[in-house]
């Protein structure tokens, strides 16, 4: 990161400060390699107008100046810039002088007539350092605005999003929230409610995908007395329950037709009507809808009533997915450590530069949720209170991606010349498929072309159980 610095992309700003136009000469030549842009002074009061901004990341700087004591120059500029660098370049060749720099804040000191190749070393390493503190700097800037209602990041598209959810706020206008899977689509939803006027009212949550489609309509609309066999007393469904607050419709791409049309009817009119009543009540819910379908695609297949989708789509937001915005990994990686280190009650560990780099490299096909597994398990065990590459899997890593895509028992029955049956190589199927998404129900519905329900009952019928994190 920091450290591939300068050197490469050249774009480090140098001020040079010597009185001898000789010396700047060939400090400018030892430079070349580095600066995309290189100024001269001759003067200390001229090098500490231009530098004290903080335009530059390194002042090569002369002690022997015809209007202030070098020191004092550097002083200043220490004082006014502290990411500058500064290296020293000076004839007074003594410990004194030398040891004087330094403890004004100077990162290297070189001694005149100087070894073009020792100024080239201590340019590259006093730049690596500016670049460092910059990055420190940065990170620490961005702290303030790390996070937001509980969602971790500083990435542009992060930022952008709670700007969004900020100006939502205010008003109780639908939001549609689309996003791949595990980008953080409830966290948004529930900020959208703790940041808005309705934040003291109910937040009601329904999970499209988790009811089977029949029950579905009881859940959301309620019902009346005897409205059906079974229906002993009357009961309000989620809707009525959300009164005056926030209804969070999750997955409701996975909503059937029948269903579709309600909801349709209580966006447009504020009103439901419980399962066998003829009595219209009113409600006063904001809706925000999430779904990690594509919806548009969705209408265009004839799965999603177009009307319904414009009616959601008020206000539509969109999550990017980890890969597009890694400037969020490593505050991520530092907060998810923390959590875990908290739950498992074990110091914090260190991470080390390389498990950081691999973290920030992998392409996260479960996004944020991914991550955040990854590190749970990384830390279950660990010892050292270092998370080095090791406590990562091996797709992290990057070792993966040749994995078979074959059921083992398929691979078997087909290297055997066998035939299974159907049933068995669709449980074998289902289960690599959960797998391959670390458990995730959502991914693992889209690789397999199926609705979450659907995915749901094979799991009953196959009794294949859910690791505990995948159940959520
Ligand atoms: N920006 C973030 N900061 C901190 N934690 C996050 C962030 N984004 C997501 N998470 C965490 O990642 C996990 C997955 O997030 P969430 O459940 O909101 O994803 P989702 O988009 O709703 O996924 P799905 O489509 O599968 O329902 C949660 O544990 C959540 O707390
Ligand atoms: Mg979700």
């Amino acid at each position: 990161m920091a450290e591939d610095g300068q050197e490469g992309c050249g774009r480090a700003r140098v001020l040079i400060v010597d009185d001898d136009a000789d010396v700047r000469l060939s400090e400018r030549a030892c430079l070349r390699r580095f600066a995309a842009e290189v100024e001269e002074v001759a003067a200390g009061k001229e090098a500490i107008a231009l530098a004290s901004g903080g335009r530059f990341d390194l002042v090569l700087l002369d002690l022997g100046l015809p209007d202030l004591d070098g020191i004092e120059v550097l002083r200043r500029i220490k004082s006014q810039a502290q990411q500058t660098a500064v290296v020293v370049v000076s004839g007074r060749d003594s410990i004194e002088a030398a040891v004087e720099a330094m403890r004004a804040g100077a990162e290297d000191f070189v001694t005149k007539p100087f070894d073009p190749a020792r100024l080239r070393t201590a340019v590259r390493n006093a730049l690596r350092l500016s670049a460092l503190g910059r990055r420190v700097e940065q990170l620490e800037s961005a702290l303030g605005a790390r996070s937001f209602a509980g969602m971790v990041g500083c990435s542009p598209g992060m930022r952008q999003l709670a700007a969004s959810i900020r100006k939502l706020a205010r008003s109780s206008a639908t939001v549609l929230i689309q996003g791949e899977t595990g980008v953080g689509k409830d966290l948004v939803a529930r900020a959208i409610h703790d940041e808005g006027v309705r934040r003291s009212a109910p937040f009601v949550e329904v999970n499209c995908a988790a009811i089977p489609p029949e029950l579905i309509e009881n859940e959301l609309f309620g019902h009346e007395r005897e409205a059906f066999t079974g229906a002993e007393r009357a009961r309000p469904g989620k809707v009525e329950l959300a009164d005056g607050g926030t209804l969070f419709l999750d997955e409701v791409g996975e909503l059937a037709f029948p269903s579709q049309a309600k909801l349709l009817r209580l966006l447009q009119n504020r009103r439901i009507e419980r399962l066998g009543g003829n009595r219209s009540i009113s409600v006063d819910v904001r809706v925000v809808a999430a779904t990690n379908r594509n919806l548009l695609e969705e209408v265009r297949a004839g799965r999603f009533r177009d009307d319904l989708y414009y009616r959601l789509s008020v206000y539509p937001l969109y999550v990017p997915p980890l890969r597009k915005r890694r400037e969020d990994i490593a505050l991520l990686v530092d907060h998810f450590v923390a959590a875990a280190a908290k739950a498992e009650g074990v110091e914090r560990p260190q991470v080390t530069p390389e498990a950081l780099a691999a973290l920030r490299a992998y392409d996260w096909p479960g996004n944020v949720r991914e991550l955040e597994n990854v590190i749970r398990r990384a830390l279950i065990g660990l010892e050292g209170g270092r998370l080095d590459l090791s406590a990562l899997p091996e797709s992290v890593r990057g070792g993966a991606g040749s994995a078979s895509l074959m059921p083992p028992a398929l691979e078997k029955a087909a290297a055997g010349g066998r035939i299974l049956p159907l049933r068995e190589v669709e449980r074998e199927y289902v289960e690599l498929a959960l797998e391959r998404c670390r458990g995730n129900l959502s991914e693992a519905a889209r690789m397999l072309g199926i609705g979450r329900t659907t995915l749901y009952r094979k799991l009953e019928r196959y009794g294949i159980s859910l690791r505990p994190e995948a159940a959520s």
